[in-house]
């Protein structure tokens, strides 16, 4: 139904337009009964719903209603499966139209700066492209049921401590290159209805009343067309957020901020446009939802943790293993640690789900009549081992073929709100996987956790399966791996550093509450570690599988790109293995420019592709030039300079197979003013100036740099060519080569070929 919103709204008062600009209550938005609109609910997210229908609250403190607990977002985005985001979302949105939810608050998309912000578990990565793609699938699903997504949260959240005040002092180049990205994709591809801006501010002003993130970059450079909602309570100036581009403030202001909308009007300090257009936008979503109910959806429950099951065994990550997994039918197991028997499956917060049911990996093993012994060891709850929980746990190790050790992170570790101290497993975990492994070689790990642990015992087990926040079919999931009825086929979308002090953000990480510098710029995760050449204890990508995948015939569609085209690369992938497995396929771009201040790959493409024993597929993808490009802050846009640029495929970040080279051509410019102080190098890299350059080279020929460039002994001609990239025009004259009346004549030529 196509509705006539501007004859709607010019009928409504200013007040009742001003009272839609923020909630009635926790969850709802005010109705305009006069006129029939309705009030709508909206719930978190994002991996189940948290519907709260009696005592509201934005902690996850009070219980809500019995849903479906997903696999939290750090394990969605290990799958590299848009494919399985797509279906999550479906699966949600119709929960949330059986439930009368208008708007999904999620996905949280928020970069992993730090292994060590509280929030990660909700997080997907500490990649901004695999983050756009599964927050766009993601969105696509959730908003094919007709229910409205929020993502969120917008922008350079990526810290728990003093989230609501401190400011993060970032560049615009690492905002556009690493910590936008994951919105721009989301919102060119999927058009979220809402977006949620962030409690901090961004270079000192708050993401609620930031008017360049809010109006240029979210809507004049990405169009986007839905509204902007605060997360709970993020409003500090009201009438400034709506001039910016915040159109809804959750969850009420109990009037006050309405009436200052309304007087900010009266005055003249805010346009009646403005607030017309705020209430345009938040009628526009209200109705997308209400006049596309389905008043058929179902709520299933069982249905849907079976889904949740299936998932979470898509999702996990095998890191280590040298051979003993799968387990053999008839082995003789001790399952040892509490998580066997009460997993910890999700995070504290928000995002917290009441769920319908949570299968054990313990009952599952029994339910299978599986050959396996049990030893609490150590509490899910504390950094404490049960009463004789290591004895116990080596005994059990040794009377038995094969030891797993359900380990993990307690609640209290990590959760929305803050961040952790350290990196750590409880120390009574690390001790006890030692003493395990020391008497049982067959010494297997299963993590627990939302984000990295330092695994100092890494080298010591036979295998290392990791299952993140896995939802409330982990260990359902779990068994199927363990024993070999599914195939790992989860991926890290995260680094795990050896030690938290190999982190890039470790010296400014949290800040001082004040301000958190982004000193480490572009280098997060792997483009840190990559760049820097260090060790880290599991790469970006990395995830190992049950079969062996062989690549070959990597094909670009041509050698050469420019601003305009797509460059198809395409690979064929074998599995060489005995079972069926999944393999991602991933893409990196390298600059081989010898550019300044860029990363030493970037992921710019992954493909997941099913594979039976044997079988060979060709995967393709495609890039771009903005695939090959930086932001550049003087120019303000993407650029990548003329040259060339390798295409590297394989396996994880550290597991390159095939590598080709395309060269690239660039019809945009850098912006250069030529002064005293410009040097050699910038004028002869630019092609406007070279040529005067050269020119002038030749005309004044010799001295001793002349000399050289034109010897006939190479290390000699770099040397000149090193020396004389450094140097500014005006040394001409401490040279003696060029008085200042010609040097200024030489600007001005120079300038004039640029303009
Ligand atoms: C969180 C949001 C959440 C909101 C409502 C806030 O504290 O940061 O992610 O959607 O509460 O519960």
């Amino acid at each position: 139904m196509e509705r006539d919103l501007k004859t709607l709204i010019s009928k409504m008062t200013l007040e009742e337009k001003a009272s839609l600009c923020s909630g009635a209550s926790f969850w709802y938005t005010k109705p305009v009964e006069r006129l029939g609109i309705p009030a709508v609910m909206m719930t978190d997210g994002p991996h189940g719903l948290r519907k709260q229908v009696d005592e509201s609250d934005h902690l996850g403190l009070n219980e809500s209603v019995v849903a479906v607990c997903f696999p939290a977002a750090c394990a969605t985005a290990s799958s590299f499966d848009t494919e399985l985001m797509t279906k999550l979302g479906e699966t949600l949105g119709n929960e949330c139209q059986a439930e009368n939810i208008s708007i999904l608050l999620g996905p949280a998309v928020n970069i992993k700066r730090s292994p060590l912000c509280g929030r990660n578990f909700e997080y997907m990565s500490e990649d901004p492209y695999l983050t756009g793609k599964m927050a766009a699938a993601y969105i696509r699903g959730v908003q094919s049921q007709n229910v409205g997504t929020s993502i969120k949260h917008f922008a350079a959240n990526n810290q728990e401590f003093n989230r609501m005040s401190c400011s993060s002092e970032v560049s615009e180049r690492a905002l556009r290159e690493i910590y936008l990205p994951g919105f721009e994709e989301a919102v060119k591809a999927s058009q979220p209805k809402t977006i949620m801006c962030s409690y901090n501010k961004i270079n000192g002003t708050y993401a609620s009343e930031n008017e360049w993130l809010l109006n240029k970059v979210l809507r004049d450079d990405w169009g986007f067309k839905g509204y902007v909602v605060t997360d709970w309570s993020a409003v500090a100036d009201r009438v400034k957020g709506i001039k910016a581009g915040l159109d809804l403030e959750m969850p009420s202001s109990n009037g006050v901020n309405d009436a200052k909308i309304v007087a900010a009007v009266k005055d003249g300090t805010l346009d009646e446009k403005i607030l017309d257009r705020t209430v345009e936008r938040l009628l526009t979503v209200l109705y997308s939802y209400v006049d596309n109910r389905n008043p058929d959806a179902v709520f299933d429950r069982s249905a849907d943790h079976e889904k949740a099951v299936d998932m979470a065994a898509e999702c996990a990550v095998l890191l280590e293993n040298n051979g003993v997994l799968p387990l053999k039918k008839d082995t003789k197991v001790a399952y040892i640690g509490s998580f066997a028997a009460v997993p910890r499956y999700q995070g504290g917060g928000s995002s917290h789900i009441n769920p319908s049911k949570v299968t054990s990996a313990l009952e599952t093993a029994q339910a299978k009549n599986r050959e396996i012994t049990y030893v609490p060891a150590f509490s899910t709850e504390k950094d404490e081992l049960l009463e004789n929980g290591l004895e116990n746990a080596v005994a059990a190790a040794k009377n038995a073929e094969v030891a797993v050790i359900f380990a993990g992170l307690p609640d209290s570790f990590e959760s929305e709100g803050y961040d952790r101290k350290h990196m750590n497993l409880p120390k009574v975990q690390d001790k006890l996987i030692e003493a395990v492994a020391a008497v049982q070689p067959n010494t297997i790990v299963v993590l627990h956790n939302g984000s990295p642990v330092e695994c100092p015992w890494a080298e010591r087990v036979a295998a290392i399966l990791e299952m993140y926040l896995g939802g409330q079919g982990v260990g359902e999931a779990c068994d199927r791996l363990l024993w070999g009825e599914c195939n790992p086929c989860g991926r890290l979308a995260e680094t795990f550093p050896l030690r938290i002090q190999d982190t890039p953000s470790y010296l400014n990480f949290p800040g001082d509450g004040k301000k958190v510098h982004y000193a480490e710029g572009v280098y997060v995760g792997y483009r840190y570690y990559d760049s820097r050449e260090m060790p880290v204890r599991w790469a970006f990508g990395h995830g190992l599988s049950y079969t062996k995948f062989e690549y070959s015939n990597l094909v670009l569609s041509a050698n050469t790109m420019d601003d305009a085209s797509k460059l198809t690369i395409s690979v064929d992938v074998t599995n060489s293995g005995a079972v069926a497995g999944k393999e991602v396929v991933q893409l990196y771009v390298r600059d081989l420019n010898g550019t300044e201040g860029r990363p030493y790959k970037e992921l710019k493409g992954f493909r997941k592709v099913a594979l039976k024993p044997g079988e060979t597929k060709t995967v393709s993808m495609e890039i771009t030039a903005r695939d090959l490009s930086y932001w550049v802050e003087e120019l303000g846009d993407w650029y990548a300079p003329s040259g060339n640029y390798a295409v590297l495929v394989g396996h994880a970040s550290d597991d390159i197979r095939l590598t080709a080279e395309v060269q690239f051509t660039t019809t945009k410019l850098l912006p250069l003013v030529v002064s005293m102080s410009t040097t050699f190098g910038e004028l002869l890299k630019d092609p406007r100036t070279a040529p005067v350059m050269q020119q002038m080279m030749a005309k004044m020929g010799q001295g001793a740099v002349g000399a050289m460039m034109g010897s006939e002994d190479p290390s000699a001609r770099a040397m000149a060519e090193a020396m004389l990239a450094g140097l500014p025009l005006k040394a001409l004259v401490s040279f003696g080569a060029a008085n200042p009346e010609q040097i200024e004549g030489l600007i001005n030529t120079l300038n004039s070929v640029i303009a």
